[in-house]
């Protein structure tokens, strides 16, 4: 067990920031708030350090990491250029999406197992970029879960996950965007994206024309065909509850989950929306938010699935959502939360 400080923090200029920074810097692991999802940061130019990262969170260490930079200037030592990199740089960040690129092999090996690429993130979140400005070296960072749960948005999630696995954890508000961000494989001609999240893939298209999707994202994983984001084959973001996603018209969504409630003798929670709440008249119905703003669908996502834990029911019925902009990233969650037990109506 390790001895975790929580830093409670009210700002960027809190103090507490330089203790964190000054636990990365001497190799440990802290916790802090991005815009998507809080991450489990530690020194990515470091063995060590990079080793304790797949420790607390349980990870199987063929999945590598994403690292974390503030300035342009931070990737020349990291990695060689790619095409459209200018473009999508001035277009998203600092911003939810990860760019892949090869490799210069300047970070620890355990942070890309095996690969010659490497996954680069500039969040813009004032508290990441302070944290990794005051550490003076790129932050690897996955998120602040333990391995398969749903990712942490709010600072006590990852007090649930970590405490006494990791060095620090700094709290701060709730991330925004509430999904992982966006990949983007550079090596590949025309780019490919490899897991959806928070810049939609119409956003990316709109700056540098169409882009390939990974044919694995379309497909479960029985199908044998390996994703090219090794994370993306683990069941993932899974609450305790069993879950199966409806899928169809509204109309069709909320009959099809009335019946099953009304058929389950065990403790059912509903994940539904604001437009649909009040035709689901029972006690464990939690609504996501509007069906027309899935950027707020997408923020309270793994907070929700988190909540039927703390409710503790056996069986999570969820509302499926159309694949159109940030409904692709939703829905690619909401699979996986699933096992793919999705049910067409
Ligand atoms: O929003 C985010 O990206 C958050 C915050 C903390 O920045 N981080 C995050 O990291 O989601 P993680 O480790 O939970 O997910 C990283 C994903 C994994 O699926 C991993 O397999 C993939 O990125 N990945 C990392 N490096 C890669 C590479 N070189 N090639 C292909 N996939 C890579
Ligand atoms: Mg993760």
């Amino acid at each position: 067990m390790k001895k975790t400080r929580i830093f409670k923090i009210i700002d960027e200029k809190d103090e507490q920031l330089l203790e964190a920074a000054e636990i990365i810097r001497n190799g440990g692991t802290v916790a802090f708030p991005t815009e998507t999802v809080y991450g489990l940061g530690a020194n990515a130019l470091s063995a060590e350090a990079v080793d304790q990262i797949y420790a607390a969170k349980g990870r199987p260490s063929d999945n590598p990491l994403i690292v974390h930079i503030t300035t342009k200037e931070d990737l020349e030592g990291l990695v060689e250029h790619a095409p459209f990199e200018e473009a999508l740089m001035d277009a998203f960040w600092p911003g939810a999406i990860t760019l892949i690129f090869k490799s210069k092999g300047t970070v620890a090996a355990r942070v890309t197992p095996g690969l010659d690429t490497l996954a680069v993130r500039m969040p813009s979140h004032v508290v990441a970029k302070k944290l990794i400005e005051l550490s003076g070296v790129p932050i690897a960072a996955p998120s602040a879960n333990l391995s398969g749960k749903p990712s942490p948005t709010q600072g006590h999630h990852v007090i649930d996950d970590l405490t006494g696995r990791v060095d620090g954890i700094v709290i701060y508000e709730e991330s925004e965007v509430g999904l992982e961000s966006t990949i983007l494989d550079l090596t590949q001609t025309p780019p490919m994206l490899l897991r959806p999240g928070g810049i939609t893939v119409e956003a990316i298209e709109s700056v540098i024309g169409k882009i390939q999707i990974d044919p694995a994202l379309e497909k479960k994983m029985s199908d044998g065909i390996q994703p090219r984001a090794p994370g993306m084959k683990y069941t993932h973001y899974s609450p305790e509850a069993d879950v199966y996603v409806i899928l169809g018209s509204v109309e069709n969504m909320i009959s099809k989950i009335n019946s099953m409630y009304k058929e389950s003798n065990q403790t059912v929670g509903i994940m539904c929306t604001d437009e649909s709440k009040a035709s689901y008249p029972y006690d464990h119905v939690l609504s996501l938010g509007s069906r027309d703003n899935l950027e707020e669908i997408a923020s309270n996502l793994f907070k929700t699935l988190r909540k039927f834990d703390e409710i503790g029911v056996d069986i999570v019925l969820a509302e499926g959502y159309d694949t159109l902009g940030m409904g692709k990233a939703i829905m690619n969650r909401l699979n996986k939360a699933a096992g793919y037990q999705v049910i067409k109506v």
